[in-house]
């Protein structure tokens, strides 16, 4: 009798594993070749179309929010690289308005660190902190289920995802991952240069050169960063006296430190720093070449101004729009689900 039970429930859970494999279409992550291995382990979240449309949805919700209003998108636009622009800092609920300027999110599979700050160290975990928090989403996790598992469209998606119509927050975040795995940007002019495929102008090159001598060690190629925390010199801003990675280590060292973040796409994130505090890049350029606000752990790289004549700051300018990537930041797979 028991051997029966279970030779049922191995012929069952066969069944159940191939109805698995028909009904979802794995997506491969693709990347340049020359680009490091990204950190993200897909393994145990392997990327499926089904998943991906789901995150997309969810990421578009913004019934998902307290009030209904604000979605991951009211803060996060597609074509400005998923930045919330013209906004120093970001507004959620009730036009509560949050602590820190929204970054872009870029190439997030090679992120380790999240947040300014690096408070948040997985991917997965990230929509916890905005759909809870008061100044962003405000709304409530069991709420977002019952609502989730109610909708007769989120039921399916989440059987077609993950097998199962029950929107429980594991596989909620999952889905959000694998969408938010999708905003890769290798596109811009200067991937394709890179590829042999353009070639830079002269003040391009100019820019180029420049950019390796003084930003390249924090923000390094391909990635445009070398995801470290970093001290680059900004004064604290005497209201909301943010002192960035010490509140997550406790560690003095780690006092005015910020994630170094990538410089992709940059020519559409502004305004810029942690704290959105420059409008535009000759403003950034303007705190590079300046004497900067000297603290014991300033990086030794700006510890001194990096000179540079006006026009040498036009390449360097230059260069740094050659990182826009239209392909990304226009790709209709991203934007708002028409469906
Ligand atoms: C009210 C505006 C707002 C909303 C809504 C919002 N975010 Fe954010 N997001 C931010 C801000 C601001 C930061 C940076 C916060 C910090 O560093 O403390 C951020 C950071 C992030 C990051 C980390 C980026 C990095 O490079 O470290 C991810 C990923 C992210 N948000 C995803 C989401 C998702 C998914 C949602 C929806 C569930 C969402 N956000 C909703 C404003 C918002
Ligand atoms: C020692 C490391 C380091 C060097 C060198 C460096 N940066 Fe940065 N950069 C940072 C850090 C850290 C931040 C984030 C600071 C913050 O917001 O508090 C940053 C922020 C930026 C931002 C704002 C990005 C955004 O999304 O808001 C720009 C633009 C920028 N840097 C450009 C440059 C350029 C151009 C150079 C060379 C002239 C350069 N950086 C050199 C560490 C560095």
């Amino acid at each position: 009798m028991k051997l029966r039970i279970s030779i049922l429930l191995l012929i069952l859970s066969l069944v159940l594993m191939s109805l698995d494999k028909v009904s979802k279409n794995t997506v491969t992550f693709e990347y340049p070749k020359d680009w490091p291995k990204p950190t993200y382990t897909f393994k145990n979240n392997p990327l499926t179309e089904e998943g991906i449309m789901l995150g997309r949805k969810l990421f578009y919700d913004p019934k998902l929010s307290k009030d209904g209003m604000i979605s991951c998108a009211s803060c996060h636009l597609s074509f400005t690289s998923f930045t919330h622009v013209d906004h120093k800092l970001s507004h959620g609920v009730k036009d509560r308005i949050g602590r820190r300027n929204t970054g872009a999110l870029i190439n997030l599979a090679w992120q380790k660190d999240f947040m300014w700050d690096g408070s948040i160290n997985h991917l997965d975990f990230q929509p916890l902190a905005p759909l809870t928090s008061e100044v962003e989403m405000g709304g409530n996790l069991d709420n977002i289920q019952k609502y989730l598992s109610s909708d007769d469209t989120y039921k399916s998606l989440f059987f077609n995802a993950f097998g199962d119509s029950i929107a429980n927050t594991p596989n909620m975040l999952k889905a959000f991952s694998q969408f938010m795995l999708q905003f890769n940007s290798f596109n811009s002019k200067y991937d394709k240069v890179k590829r042999g495929e353009m070639s830079f102008s002269e003040s391009e090159i100019k820019g180029y050169q420049l950019f390796q001598t003084h930003c390249n060690s924090c923000h390094t190629e391909p990635l445009f960063t070398n995801n470290q925390f970093m001290n680059n010199g900004l004064t604290v801003d005497t209201t909301l006296q943010d002192m960035g990675r010490i509140k997550v280590t406790g560690l003095k060292s780690d006092s005015l430190k910020f994630k170094v973040p990538t410089l992709r796409n940059i020519e559409v994130t502004y305004p810029y720093m942690h704290d959105g505090r420059f409008k535009n890049l000759p403003m950034v350029l303007l705190h590079y070449s300046q004497e900067k606000h000297q603290t014991f752990n300033i990086a030794k790289e700006l510890k001194e101004p990096i000179v540079m004549t006006e026009g040498e700051k036009r390449s360097l300018i230059h260069f740094l729009k050659t990182l826009t990537d239209k392909e990304f930041l226009y790709n209709q797979d991203l934007s708002f689900p028409r469906n």
